[in-house]
């Protein structure tokens, strides 16, 4: 069994508890947190609570210390909290995104390299959605040749009390908010699982609403971006979070359960656009056009429609992070899915668009 930790009991910790209790290979050992009102969180799954790392191991006898540690802790702290696991050992899945500042994610990865059997994963946990395993399937098996573009949207309307002060205030500050760093980061992410680095990024600044109507809404809406990957793929991406809209990854996956999903029977919902030398795919809905099995590839010719079937839809993305994460500690996989070095990307891709607005021209990463 894999003894792990919980380590921030707000939203998402209660929801990797879910998936360690479910794993048939790990066992919840505590939650840790410094605040009393993780006490009954962690009395709900059975378990003892400790307000430190240190706490915990001073606590617990050495054979109930935990292998691995899942970090749910705010922004600004996962960082040194996963120093602190680093220097006693413990392995560890961090929350994304790696941290509030790329300086700081960058000392995490100079620690890492000191301890290299210390296992780190990412919890970009979309990797594991199940589109977003078919898409890479299709992208591996080469089913689409040679990779040439891709075409991504993210567009939906934010409601008012999201940015309603005191609670969300934070999103409409443009050095906290800003949908870049707390929504296109995770396209960013899978823009990279699926056709590798980024290396230049250009944003041209969409007519923001939200400051229109009120000045001190300074946090970016959206804009229309232009990537060029190290492999050669062009991309381009359009993100906007004020316009009705249901052509986003949320809406078009039902991934989030806050966010409901629309009828793919009657509506569009389609978010990538992916095309290649001998195909071209739309996610979620998993179109693949075609010349397959015809003689005449070409634009006469009429093109194959194919449904690409998705395994796994009921598989819960976070269980089978965890799954994934498993494998790694118990070698059966040797890489992990998204590394530490893999979220500093994301954040550096997000960092150069943001310069791109400000100054109105492409940014090399
Ligand atoms: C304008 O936005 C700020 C930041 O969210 C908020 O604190 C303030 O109450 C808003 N003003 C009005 C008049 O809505
Ligand atoms: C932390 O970052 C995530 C983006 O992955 C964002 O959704 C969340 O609101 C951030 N939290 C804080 C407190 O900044």
């Amino acid at each position: 069994m894999i003894r792990i930790v919980i380590i921030g009991a707000g939203l998402i910790g209660p929801r990797h508890a879910q998936s360690v209790q479910v794993h048939p290979l790990t066992q919840l050992t505590a939650f840790i947190d410094p605040s009393p009102t993780a006490i009954p969180i962690a009395q709900s799954f059975n378990v003892p609570h400790f307000p430190s790392i240190t706490s915990m191991l001073d606590a617990l006898p050495r054979h109930q210390h935990p292998h691995a540690a899942i970090v749910c802790t705010p922004n600004h702290t996962h960082v040194a909290v996963a120093k602190e696991l680093i220097s006693h050992g413990i392995h560890i899945l961090l929350e994304k995104p790696v941290s509030d500042s790329i300086e700081s994610a960058q000392d995490l990865l100079s620690t890492i390299n000191e301890r290299p059997d210390v296992k780190i994963l990412v919890g970009h946990h979309r990797r594991f959605n199940p589109y977003v395993q078919t898409t890479k399937t299709q992208i591996t098996t080469n089913s689409l040749g040679t990779l040439i573009a891709v075409n991504g949207l993210w567009t939906l309307q934010k409601s008012d009390d999201y940015f309603a002060p005191p609670l969300g205030a934070w999103r409409a500050d443009k050095s906290k908010g800003g949908v870049f760093g707390i929504n296109l980061i995770h396209d960013i992410d899978l823009l990279h699982f699926f056709f590798g680095p980024i290396t230049r990024v250009h944003a041209e600044s969409i007519r923001p609403q939200r400051h229109r109507a009120n000045t001190s809404h300074t946090a970016e809406e959206g804009a229309a971006l232009t990537l060029r990957f190290a492999s050669g793929v062009v991309g381009t991406f359009l993100v906007c979070d004020a316009t009705p809209s249901p052509l986003n990854f949320e809406t078009g996956t039902g991934e989030n359960p806050l966010i409901p999903r629309v009828d793919p029977t009657k509506s569009a919902s389609d978010c990538y656009r992916i095309f290649g030398s001998e195909g071209s795919l739309s996610v979620p809905d998993m179109t693949r056009w075609s010349y397959g099995g015809q003689a005449l590839k070409g634009w006469n010719g009429d093109l194959t429609i194919e449904k690409v079937s998705v395994e796994g839809v009921d598989v819960k993305p976070f269980d089978k992070q965890l799954g994934h994460f498993v494998d790694v500690l118990q070698g059966r996989v040797r890489e992990v899915s998204c590394s530490v070095e893999d979220g500093v990307r994301a954040l550096m891709v997000v960092r150069a668009a943001k310069e791109s607005l400000e100054k109105g021209m492409p940014v090399e990463i």
